[in-house]
């Protein structure tokens, strides 16, 4: 579904940050709209996240995610099924440049040598000579195992010599950003941090705005925490969706990037069915009025981890 009139109806559904995410450079590729990243890549706004994916299952539910239409998968080197997607992906058939992958470098990994033999593991696990996205798992700024600036420099050698097309960071506070920009003219193309209607991490996402950096949600379900709220049950039902489809469109029209994690056939399909239906003014208003700030958050916090 390449093309103009795809394109489109694409813009004509889309709500207005994903609107302007098309109309800024973004082209449709199937159903999912691209993010054009700092560096003039571009990006899938919604893909697998496959933390937590057991790594004997990995290949075969990154391969329905590929059949029905993904094409975009986030793995780490701390999830351990860097494999399977590798696997996956060249078992599906499809061109690698047709499918964005992220991976991460795992924490005490930061110094340089750590860095760059953590990275050839990446490559070497994935089978493939160059990831989409590298980005800093974690700043680490209590650890004595290197530095977050260190390891900046070290993935910004792995983006000139090609190996990997964009570099950015996850869990970066504000102070880790502006640490990062004292020190390297290079800007991060993306952060992926914890972000949900229980916690909507406005500080970090307006910083990132303002500042060029694709804000990327991780647990954009709250782990399944969100399912269960009345608010978006109601608006569920009124519309015809299910749950994790609206909070997922509440994501895709304020044109953040969502990876939605899955082992689950049906909800995998589920979660990539949100490009034919639109949550008005209203409804958007409502489920970030869900927001718990610190007490929302399902994750480590950033600053102590
Ligand atoms: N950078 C970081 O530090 C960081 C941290 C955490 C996560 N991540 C990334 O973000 C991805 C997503 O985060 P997450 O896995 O923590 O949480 P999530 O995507 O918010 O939620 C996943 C949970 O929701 C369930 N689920 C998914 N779709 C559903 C649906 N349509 N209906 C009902 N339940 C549904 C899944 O169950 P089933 O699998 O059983 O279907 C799973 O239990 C991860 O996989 C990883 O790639 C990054």
């Amino acid at each position: 579904m390449i093309g103009d009139r795809a394109s489109e109806a694409t813009r004509r559904r889309a709500g207005p940050a994903q609107a302007q995410a098309i109309a800024g450079g973004g082209r449709v590729t199937g159903p999912v709209p691209e993010i054009t990243l700092n560096d003039g890549r571009r990006m899938p706004q919604l893909g697998l996240g496959v933390f937590k994916v057991a790594p004997g299952d990995t290949a075969r539910v990154v391969g329905e995610a590929l059949a029905v239409g993904y094409r975009h998968v986030d793995t780490a080197e701390m999830y351990g099924n860097e494999r399977g997607v590798g696997d996956a992906i060249r078992a599906s058939g499809l061109a690698r440049e047709n499918v964005f992958v992220t991976s991460k470098l795992d924490n005490d990994h930061h110094r340089p040598d750590d860095a760059r033999r953590a990275f050839e593991r990446t490559l070497a696990e994935l089978g493939f000579d160059y990831v989409d996205l590298f980005l800093i798992h974690w700043p680490l700024p209590t650890r004595d195992s290197g530095d977050f600036v260190s390891a900046w420099r070290t993935l910004v050698e792995f983006q000139r010599d090609g190996r990997a097309r964009s570099i950015g960071v996850s869990n970066f506070q504000v102070a880790h950003l502006e640490q990062l920009a004292l020190a390297s003219d290079v800007v991060p193309a993306v952060n992926q941090i914890e972000l949900h209607p229980h916690m909507l991490n406005e500080h970090v996402r307006s910083h990132c705005e303002r500042s060029g950096i694709a804000v990327e949600a991780w647990s954009p379900l709250a782990r399944g925490r969100l399912l269960d709220d009345r608010a978006i049950a109601e608006i569920a039902r009124r519309l015809g969706r299910t749950p994790a489809q609206v909070v997922l469109r509440w994501h895709v029209q304020r044109g953040t990037i969502v990876i939605p994690k899955s082992a689950t056939p049906v909800r995998i399909r589920e979660n990539l069915d949100l490009f034919d239906f639109e949550l008005s003014d209203e409804d958007m208003q409502r489920i970030a009025a869900l927001d718990r700030g610190e007490a929302g958050r399902t994750g480590p916090h950033p600053d102590r981890f």
